[in-house]
């Protein structure tokens, strides 16, 4: 597999950047939300990363463990206090090449739209089944679509302009695949840096309709970590689905 459909492909390109990128993103709310669902079962995050939120929610005692697909990303961890005592395995989200059983698995920051179909998302819906003890909770991130955001399937944006530096998001979007592919890209004096992404989005209530696939009913859903109420302004979801 090559460029997009490697899994690892994500995280190679982005693990040099990815905290610099994203360091203004607070995770003490999902922290917070996971820490109340973990209880004092196993609790496993699927794309862990660099562990920007399991680093601090294992800080507060929970027994966190990952799966990534990307080397590069888990080194990050590792070189991270107390990201050596975090077990990973590295393999396929879709797979969840892991034993349960699991009190919670979770799957942040849109990270399941990283799965490119319809097919390979409703894989990891059953992957994350399998591991889950009864009763057992499995938390999704994800935004909500927004295709106003494109014109004629097209959208060019200015994330950040500084004296040194311009970042543009330059992305095509395909709504027969359901899918957006970007660039996020700086131009500085060092050069021109890229930073590749591609998502498969779904509605929410897709998702749902995987998940009771898997055998997973929703539970709850809310359109922040702060659990405020889900509704046709939310612009992103936090739903918990339970296995029975
Ligand atoms: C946006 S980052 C999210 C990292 C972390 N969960 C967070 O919230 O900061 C996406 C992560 O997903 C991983 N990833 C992408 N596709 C994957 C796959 N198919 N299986 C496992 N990990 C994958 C990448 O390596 C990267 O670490």
């Amino acid at each position: 597999m090559a460029g997009f459909d490697d899994p690892a492909f994500y995280g190679d390109r982005w693990a040099g950047v990815y905290d610099e990128h994203h360091g203004g993103m607070d995770p003490s709310a999902a922290v917070e939300f996971l820490a109340g669902l973990a209880g004092d079962g196993r609790v496993l995050e699927l794309a862990i990363g660099t562990g920007r939120v399991a680093l601090p929610l294992a800080r507060r005692g929970v027994t966190v463990e990952g799966v990534d697909a990307s080397e590069a990303m888990v080194a990050r961890l590792r070189a991270k206090p107390g990201g050596e005592r975090i077990p990973v395995v590295i393999g396929d989200m879709a797979q969840v090449p892991v034993d349960g059983p699991f009190g919670l698995v979770y799957l942040i920051f849109n990270t399941l739209f990283g799965l490119l179909s319809q097919h390979r998302q409703a894989d990891c819906f059953r992957s994350v089944a399998r591991v889950l003890g009864p009763g057992g909770a499995f938390v999704i991130e994800c935004f909500v679509p927004d295709l106003s955001r494109f014109d004629r399937g097209q959208r060019v944006q200015a994330v950040a302009v500084t004296e040194d530096s311009a970042t543009l998001e330059v992305s095509r979007h395909d709504a027969a695949l359901q899918r957006v592919t970007s660039q996020i890209i700086t131009l500085d004096a060092q050069g021109v840096h890229l930073g590749p992404v591609a998502l498969r989005y779904s509605w929410p209530g897709e998702l749902d309709l995987m998940a009771a696939a898997a055998g997973l009913r929703l539970a709850g859903r809310y359109g922040d970590w702060d659990e405020r109420p889900f509704g046709s302004a939310s612009v992103k979801h936090v739903s918990v689905y339970r296995r029975d």
